[in-house]
């Protein structure tokens, strides 16, 4: 895993995954472009990487505006002149409720950010990883791209919505040696996992999250680590074999859907 002379640009930087990520790839040598709407947040994790000798800018940007988009992709350019690895991650979970409940703004904000976002991501960047004739792509979606999670399907359509981007765009730009995978990842311990449980049992969101690691084989949600050394992995030139194709980190959740068991874990 070496990223010396690469440089990584990623959205959501400033906490859970997208921190983990950021602070991942400097360690393995890259330059790094944080970019969140959180600015302060986003700039202390790249004063974290600058004190551990590290390259790094961060930059406030909203994901859902083209403006903002045009900017920090530009940010990027400016301070090191491309970009390599692209980690379109930002995202928000919205309500947890049913449709007939779901608010229309609430759904307006979601799929602003968690597919807009996506969109204007990789329109922004892919003409630079054209121009360079290289380039590697993460789009965060999530299990909920792949199975349905019911009370949350505005964030379920727009994590399918998210595959669907990886798999049509990877085929539009293979020829220009740039591969776009997605990560799936099952729960994790950020504050979004931390939020859903909340929305699902007011009051008692330990009591919710205990029913969620009981349907994940390995027990417990994943760490931000987790997710972000898959992200690497398909970044890295390991990877070059791999394109269009969406990965799951889940603890084996999708694996066993819906499966009885009949079997203790241990
Ligand atoms: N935590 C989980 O259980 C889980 C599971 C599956 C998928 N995901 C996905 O992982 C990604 C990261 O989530 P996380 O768990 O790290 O959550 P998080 O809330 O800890 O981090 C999300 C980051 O995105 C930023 N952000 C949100 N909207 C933005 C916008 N409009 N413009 C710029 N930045 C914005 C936030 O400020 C925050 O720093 C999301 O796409 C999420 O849907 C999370």
């Amino acid at each position: 895993m070496d990223f010396k002379s690469k440089v990584a640009l990623v959205t959501g930087a400033a906490n859970g995954i997208g921190r983990a990520t950021a602070l991942g790839f400097a360690g393995y040598g890259a330059k790094v472009v944080l970019v969140d709407r959180d600015g302060s947040g986003a700039a202390a994790v790249a004063g974290a990487i600058k004190q551990q000798g590290g390259e790094a800018i961060s930059v406030q940007a909203d994901v859902t505006k083209s403006a903002d988009v045009a900017n920090y992709v530009k940010a990027a350019i400016d301070a090191y002149g491309r970009i390599d690895c692209f980690h379109n991650n930002a995202g928000v979970e919205g309500s947890v409720k049913p449709i007939h409940e779901y608010d229309e703004e609430v759904y307006d904000q979601l799929m602003s950010v968690n597919v807009k976002g996506v969109f204007l991501g990789l329109k922004n960047v892919i003409p630079f990883m054209i121009k360079q004739r290289s380039g590697a792509i993460v789009n965060t979606a999530s299990i909920a791209g792949l199975m349905g999670s019911p009370n949350m399907s505005p964030y379920v359509a727009s994590k399918h919505a998210v595959i669907g981007f990886t798999k049509a765009v990877s085929g539009e730009v293979a020829g220009y040696g740039i591969r776009v995978n997605a990560v799936c990842p099952g729960p994790v311990d950020t504050r979004m996992i931390h939020s859903v449980t909340e929305q699902v049992s007011p009051g008692d969101a330990a009591g919710a999250a205990e029913r969620y690691k009981g349907a994940i084989p390995l027990g417990r949600f994943s760490t931000a680590d987790e997710i972000a050394n898959m992200v690497h992995f398909l970044c890295s030139d390991l990877a070059s074999g791999i394109t269009g194709a969406q990965f799951a980190v889940d603890g084996g959740r999708t694996a066993t859907a819906g499966a009885v068991t009949v079997v203790g874990k241990g």
